[in-house]
């Protein structure tokens, strides 16, 4: 079958754009706004991080060229359990679950879960991504066992929410179903040469895929990661891998005006030195809201980091927002328009939502509601979007706006690319190590302690002799 990415035409009409003009003294005021100069001040440092980044031979840059063969056979065990099973199950945390679910969201219907005829025939997804007892215990209740494959997604093969949550359903699928079936039900997602999961499975002979070795958890969305599940639900991960591998050739370029990645990573970089240290991403399609999530912890991970690559103590670090227009217009608008000049804002835009719908002409003689009459919910969200924009650029506010043809898995596939790209240059901009997280490690430590994990006994002891809390300060 002729892919349409082939078609060189709907390529081009596919393109996503960025538009940065609100970022700009003409736009926003000389107070809060760039320069043109200060950006191009940057392009010595940009072409330096260009340079390292493609010595680095960084994994997340291969993806979009180096997995025919892992993507041949992620289609041919989709295609084994389409109309086969009810439920595919991951099991993961952070970045074994977040690009999962942003998939999901922008690539198939919202109600998808809800009715089988929203389905084609491929499997409910569910990604819990927590071990909030209520809700897991919840899920296992709904779940009927026999027609549930579960994939246990981590590359350290080893996390604690992961295990557990494996450990539980491994139990609930052998006094099930037996222990003859367990392999039946599960799939490894890991590492290939380290930690526990491997062992697990090798032992168990459960179906594996692996994490490449230089991708990180939260750049592994375009690995099995996020392939799997994507194809086992009727998403077409050819079409993910071309948009992002078109995204790639895009940025290959180092002039950081023609490299929609870098152009904004270096925006982002300035506004945070000049004090707009929370970076809010605000989608106005549903479908995208979970990419603002997923782009969350990317941005959150890679960037907060106590010490630069000279171990100099630097506590650099943009915080992420998520937002989501137009609700949010009704919740978190007002600080953004009048609040601290601490934001800036980029929104995602989509031209075309698939779908329109019409708001009827009703109630002609109560002139407060008829004006909607005629017009469509598209328009509505559409001006809402141009209008916050409009008027948090009049109010001096920093935005961008990233627009989405269409919401597809080509132009998913770009997205997710830049904003990975963007956060390693951003990353080489503030001279840290983007694809490390030592922060986490303190608060697993203690938890293995408490748990009684061999090793962990000093951060049990410091643990349990912290020091008492003042009871007057708990009211
Ligand atoms: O980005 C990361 O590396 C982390 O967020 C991990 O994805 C998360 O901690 C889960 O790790 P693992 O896949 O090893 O279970």
């Amino acid at each position: 079958m002729t892919k349409r990415f082939n078609d060189q035409d709907w390529v081009n009409e596919m393109r996503i754009r960025l538009d940065v003009n609100n970022m700009f003294t003409d736009k926003v005021g000389e107070e809060q706004g760039l320069t043109r100069e200060e950006v191009d001040k940057l392009q010595q440092r940009v072409s330096q991080a260009h340079k390292n980044m493609e010595e680095a031979d960084l994994g997340f840059m291969k993806l979009p060229f180096e997995q025919a063969e892992v993507v041949k056979e992620i289609k041919e065990l989709a295609g084994e359990l389409a109309g086969k099973i009810e439920n595919f199950v991951v099991l993961g945390i952070g970045g074994s679950a977040l690009g999962n679910i942003a998939l999901q969201t922008a690539l198939n219907d919202p109600y998808y879960n809800y009715a089988e005829e929203m389905r084609d025939g491929y499997p409910r997804l569910f990604v819990p991504d927590n071990v909030d007892p209520v809700r897991f215990q919840s899920l296992l209740d709904l779940l009927d066992l026999e027609k549930t494959v579960f994939n246990v997604i981590t590359k350290s093969g080893g996390t604690a929410e992961t295990m557990s949550q494996f450990l539980i359903t491994r139990q609930a699928v052998a006094r099930e179903l037996g222990e003859d079936k367990v392999a039946d039900h599960f799939i490894a997602t890991t590492s290939k040469d380290s930690g526990y999961l491997i062992e697990i499975a090798r032992r168990e002979r459960f179906k594996t895929f692996y994490i490449p070795e230089d991708v990180g958890g939260r750049f592994s969305v375009l690995t099995p990661v996020g392939l799997l599940s994507a194809a086992v639900c009727g998403i077409d991960i050819d079409e993910l891998l071309a948009g992002a591998a078109s995204m790639a050739e895009r940025c290959r370029t180092e002039d950081l005006w023609q490299n929609p990645a870098y152009l904004n990573g270096v925006l982002q970089y300035l506004a945070y030195q000049k004090g707009k240290t929370l970076s809010v991403m605000m989608p106005y399609a549903h479908a995208l809201k979970d990419v603002a999530d997923w782009y969350r912890q990317l941005w959150a991970e890679s960037l907060g980091k106590e010490v630069d690559r000279e171990g100099n103590i630097v506590n650099v670090g943009p915080t992420p927002i998520k937002a989501l227009g137009t609700t949010d217009q009704h919740s978190q608008a007002q600080l953004y328009m009048e609040g601290p000049f601490d934001k800036v804002i980029t929104f995602l835009e989509v031209e075309n939502y698939g779908v329109e719908v019409k708001i009827p002409k009703l109630y002609e003689d109560i002139e407060g509601v008829s004006y909607l009459g005629g017009h469509t919910l598209n328009e509505l969200i559409q001006t809402e979007k141009n209008a916050t924009e409009l008027a948090l650029t009049k109010r001096g506010r920093l935005n961008a706006t990233i627009t989405l043809p269409e919401v597809n898995e080509f132009t998913m596939g770009q997205l997710l690319y830049m904003l990975e790209l963007q956060t390693a240059l951003v990353g080489e901009l503030f001279n840290i190590n983007a694809f490390n997280q030592p922060g986490v490690e303190l608060g697993k430590h203690y938890t293995y302690g408490v748990l009684g994990r061999k090793g962990y006994a000093d951060k049990r002891e410091e643990y349990f002799s912290r020091p008492e809390k003042d009871q007057n300060l708990i009211i």
